[in-house]
């Protein structure tokens, strides 16, 4: 018999979490992190990106590193308390706007050259990563590099695990496959149709 499938993670659920811990998940002190974050920028590439979409933005930490590569940082949660936090740490970053919606149906609409989901998509369920892949597609045709990165650890509680939503991501979009970043502790994924 089959898993039984999970419900995407609420916003309810992160919203608690802030409330526990501004920071929950120790991003300002953890050496994984650290490491993780300049994997990460070394695939995105130095820009600049005229608009860029981070999607789970949480508390800004990454935003804070995206920003300079940006002429515009649109850093989307669905988290009131976590873009509360974000928007104290980045009030100086006049490039940057905080958004708050639930990815994918409300992403702001509008053709971007980089869109990162950093240790977001798992939290989705089959039917919403479906329609995040579709969203993903149309910004990808577009023009836009995306890049995907998500931890490979047990999924005790998330509806996905990292590695079933980038072996998904992968062969749905081969074509346009263009860095495979991973590690033991995650995935790291950058899509282009372009050559850059
Ligand atoms: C684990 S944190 C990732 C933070 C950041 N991207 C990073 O890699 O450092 C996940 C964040 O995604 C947000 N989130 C989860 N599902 C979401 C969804 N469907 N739409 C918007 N935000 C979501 C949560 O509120 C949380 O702040």
């Amino acid at each position: 018999m089959s898993a039984p499938l999970r419900a995407r993670t609420p916003a309810s659920h992160f919203e608690a979490l802030y409330e526990s811990s501004t920071d929950p998940w120790d991003y300002l002190s953890s050496a994984y992190e650290s490491e993780k974050y300049a994997a990460t920028l070394a695939a995105i590439g130095p820009g600049p990106f005229a608009g860029a979409l981070e999607v789970g933005c949480s508390i800004g930490i990454f935003s804070a590193m995206l920003a300079p590569r940006c002429g515009e940082l649109v850093a989307m949660d669905f988290s009131a308390r976590a873009l509360r936090l974000a928007g104290a740490r980045l009030a100086d970053l006049a490039n940057l706007e905080l958004v708050q919606g639930s990815f994918p149906e409300q992403a702001p609409e509008r053709a971007w050259e980089l869109v990162v989901c950093s240790e977001v998509l798992y939290y989705l369920d089959r039917p919403a990563l479906a329609m995040a892949l579709q969203w993903l597609r149309v910004q990808l045709a577009g023009g836009a590099r995306v890049v995907v990165v998500s931890w490979r650890g047990p999924c005790t509680s998330e509806p996905l695990c990292g590695d079933e939503v980038h072996d998904m991501l992968v062969a749905e979009l081969a074509a346009e496959h263009a860095f495979d970043g991973r590690s033991e502790g995650y995935r790291l994924d950058c899509f282009d149709r372009n050559e850059r």
